[in-house]
């Protein structure tokens, strides 16, 4: 079975060997090929929803894979137990979302060696909440798929080593390894605090006046990047 772009470069984080739970699966792409390909022993696939869960039951059964893959319906990491899975991959998810899920469950959360986290909307803010809660980013990948570009963040239990709350939120290991699709995604990330502050320019809030603050610097640091990588576009 062949995967969309962005889910075969989630597969590859998967250490092999390694029982892994797909939360919020939706329609078991992802277990199945980590199984079909020897990947993952076992893979544990979790879906909030019933007509996703329906359709995840339905397209691993028709691999015949039930015996490695069990479909599981609830919410976040609650439907797993501590200890038995080592690999969670969130994917496809906004990353509030993504932090109250990993947050809600400690005890399942902190007996995992790997998260693979790939979500919809403001990395920054997931990689700050990984790191503020003992997770440290140990590799990180854009991938550009049908038009959009996706960040893939890993984390593993551990202190980051990079303090630079500015860098976090740009992505570490995005920024150490440079390229055409980080570049890109700088001009992105640009664009966006551009939009924002220019909205929060025009109120007189003393609130707004401090975010406005706060993302005059997250700019400057992100031109600052963008400058190291001049020529990569
Ligand atoms: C956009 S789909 C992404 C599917 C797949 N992970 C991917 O990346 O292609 C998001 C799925 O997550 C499920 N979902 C949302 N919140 C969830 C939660 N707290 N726990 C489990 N699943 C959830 C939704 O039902 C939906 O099927």
């Amino acid at each position: 079975m062949r995967l969309p772009k962005r889910l075969a470069a989630i597969a590859e984080f998967v250490p092999p060997g390694k029982v892994a739970a797909d939360i919020g699966t939706d329609h078991a792409y992802l277990p199945v090929y980590l199984v079909q390909t020897g990947r993952s022993p076992r893979v544990i696939a979790t879906e909030l929803n019933e007509k996703p869960w329906m359709r995840a039951r339905f397209w691993v059964s028709s691999f015949h894979l039930e015996d490695k893959i069990e479909v599981r319906l609830g919410a976040g990491l609650q439907v797993l137990s501590p200890g038995e899975v080592q690999v969670v991959v969130v994917a496809g998810m906004g990353q509030n979302t993504i932090r109250e899920l990993l947050a809600a469950t400690p005890a399942v959360l902190y007996r995992l060696e790997r998260l693979i986290l790939q979500p919809m909307s403001d990395a920054g803010n997931l990689r700050l909440w990984l790191v503020d809660n003992g997770w440290r980013l140990v590799q990180e990948a854009l991938v550009e798929d049908q038009g959009r570009l996706y960040v893939i963040v890993v984390a593993e239990q551990g202190e980051e080593t990079t303090k630079d709350r500015l860098l976090i939120e740009i992505g570490p290991r995005l920024a150490e390894k440079g390229g055409p699709l980080f570049v890109a995604y700088l001009k992105q990330l640009k664009k966006k605090y551009q939009r924002i502050l220019s909205g929060l320019e025009r109120s007189r809030l003393p609130a707004a006046q401090e975010k406005a603050l706060k993302l005059t610097a997250k700019l400057a640091r992100v031109r600052e990047v963008m400058g190291k990588y001049a020529g990569q576009s």
